[in-house]
Formats: C-alpha cells, sequence, structure tokens
C-alpha cells in the first residue's frame, strides 16, 4: 500500500510542468489522477509518464464550467470519487498597467482564479458529502505584487482569499483547502523568460538556484495527505526563501 492508494487526485492544467510534476508525484505514491489540460495532447502525454492505468487524461478548459462539470463527472464515473483537487492551471500575460489589455488582464485572472472557483464548486459538494476532501491551489510569490505582472498578482491574491474562505466553508466536513505559493521554478513558464531575466532571477534566491518541480510536488504530497488533516487555511511559500525578508539582495 502506498501512501495515496485509494485516492483519486485531479489536477488541471497538468499537460506540463508543476502539474505535470504532481501528476507524477501522486500516481507513483498510488493515486489514480485525473489530468486536465485545456491541450489534451499534453494531457495525454503526463498521463502516459504516470505509467499507471489509473492516469486518465482529458481535454478540460478551466474557464468553461460546462467543461469542469462535465470533467469532474467523468472522474466521477471512472474512479468513483474525488479526494484531491489541484488548482494548477495559469498563465501569465504581463505587461506594465498603463499597456495592459483588458483581453491580457481576463485571461490571466480567468485561467488562475475563475478556473480555480469553477473547478473548487464542481468537487465541493462531493467532497462534504464524502466527509473528506483535500483542495490544493497553486498561487505565486507574485501575489503580494510584482512588477509588470498586476493581472497575475491579483489573480494569485484572489487564490488566496478563494483558498482560506474554502477552508472554512469545508473545515466541519472533512474538506482541507490550502495553498502553495512557488517561487522560482524550472519548468517551460519559467523557460519562456530571456536567459538574462532567468539567470538574474535564480540569483535573487537566498538559497541560489531556481527550484525543481518536484520540490513542489513533494510539498503538494504533503499538504493533500490524509495526515495532514489539521492544516487548513495555510499558505506555504516553497521558494528557497525568495518571499524573506528584504528586497534588496
Ligand atoms: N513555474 C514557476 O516558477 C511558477 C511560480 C509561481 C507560480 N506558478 C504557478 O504554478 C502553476 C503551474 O505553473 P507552470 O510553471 O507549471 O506553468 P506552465 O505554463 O508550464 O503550465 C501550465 C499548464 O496549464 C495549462 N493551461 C493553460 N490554460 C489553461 C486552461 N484555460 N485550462 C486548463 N489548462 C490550462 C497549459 O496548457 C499548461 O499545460 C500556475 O498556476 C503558475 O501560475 C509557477
Amino acid at each position: 500500500m502506498s501512501r495515496y492508494t485509494g485516492r483519486v487526485v485531479m489536477i488541471s492544467g497538468a499537460g506540463q510542468g508543476l502539474g505535470r510534476a504532481m501528476a507524477e508525484r501522486f500516481a507513483a505514491d498510488g493515486a489514480a489522477v485525473a489530468v486536465g489540460d485545456v491541450r489534451g495532447p499534453a494531457a495525454g502525454e503526463t498521463a502516459a509518464l504516470c505509467g499507471v492505468p489509473l492516469a486518465r487524461p482529458s481535454t478540460v478548459d478551466v474557464t468553461d464550467a460546462g467543461q469542469v462539470d462535465r470533467w469532474v463527472a467523468d472522474t466521477v464515473d471512472a474512479f468513483g470519487r474525488v479526494d484531491v483537487l489541484v488548482n494548477n492551471a495559469g498563465v501569465l500575460r504581463d505587461n506594465r498597467l498603463e499597456h495592459m489589455t483588458g483581453e491580457e488582464w481576463d485571461t490571466a485572472v480567468d485561467v488562475s482564479l475563475r478556473g480555480a472557483f469553477h473547478c473548487t464548486r464542481a468537487v465541493f459538494a462531493l467532497m462534504k458529502a464524502q466527509r473528506y476532501g483535500r483542495v490544493l491551489s497553486l498561487s505565486s510569490v507574485c501575489w503580494r505584487g510584482n512588477f509588470g505582472q498586476a493581472n497575475y498578482a491579483a489573480a494569485k491574491a484572489g487564490i488566496v482569499g478563494l483558498a482560506r474562505t474554502v477552508a472554512l466553508e469545508g473545515a466541519a466536513h472533512g474538506v482541507t483547502s490550502n495553498v502553495i505559493s512557488p517561487g522560482i521554478i524550472e519548468t517551460p513558464m519559467l523557460a519562456a523568460l530571456p536567459r538574462r531575466a532567468r539567470e538574474r532571477l535564480s540569483r535573487s534566491v537566498p538559497v541560489r538556484r531556481a527550484g525543481h518541480p518536484a520540490e513542489i510536488a513533494d510539498a503538494a504530497a504533503f499538504l493533500c495527505d490524509e495526515q495532514a488533516a489539521y492544516i487548513t487555511g495555510a499558505v506555504l511559500d516553497v521558494d528557497g526563501g525568495f518571499s524573506v525578508g528584504s528586497a534588496l539582495r
């Protein structure tokens, strides 16, 4: 028996990066994993990498409530329950405020925040009914504010408010809700930045390196464990000390 044997885990945006690392980690620990991504083939690649028949890929755009509801219904049909939801899907649409378009604002906020709302709402009643659930949402160190990321920072701060409210509403029903706030992690999202920006960012981390996706997956496996029942409403920085102390380094 592994730690997650018999558990059913849903992860949005799991076609690459942190979502993929978490899917592989939960699968390795024995879970059935519903791998959702707006890019269906990428979800299929992640499910294949999980290497277990209990990994099920789906094409799902989290900004579309109907698609999310169908994804949850399909997962329940396939596996009978949902124990863990990881709200991971997120996108960057960076721009200085005065140049930021309404579309850039909407896209960043809709994928991260509205998407998390859709997914959490879709699983919440059944988690409460089964008197067990773990909701984990991905924020970012940027939730405290970041130059050129008004949309992303607002969305990721919104994630904290959503998750802490879900923690209160779920607490009496065996449902926890927590947040991981990653720092600079080596994923395709980071790779999309210019090399000099990536190097500068990595140097600014107190531990002097970017994090590995597996280090986020380790934190996720900890917070979503059955034994983490007394941890709810927490925001866990997994950032090599990036958010500690002065911005002057
Ligand atoms: N990588 C980092 O350094 C870092 C740091 C802080 C926070 N985060 C957060 O962690 C999460 C994962 O980041 P990542 O680096 O793995 O990102 P990524 O860009 O590598 O992967 C994001 C995935 O989300 C999917 N996606 C995009 N829009 C979607 C939608 N509408 N519906 C469903 N799926 C959609 C993409 O297809 C992609 O597979 C995000 O919420 C991100 O904001 C990442």
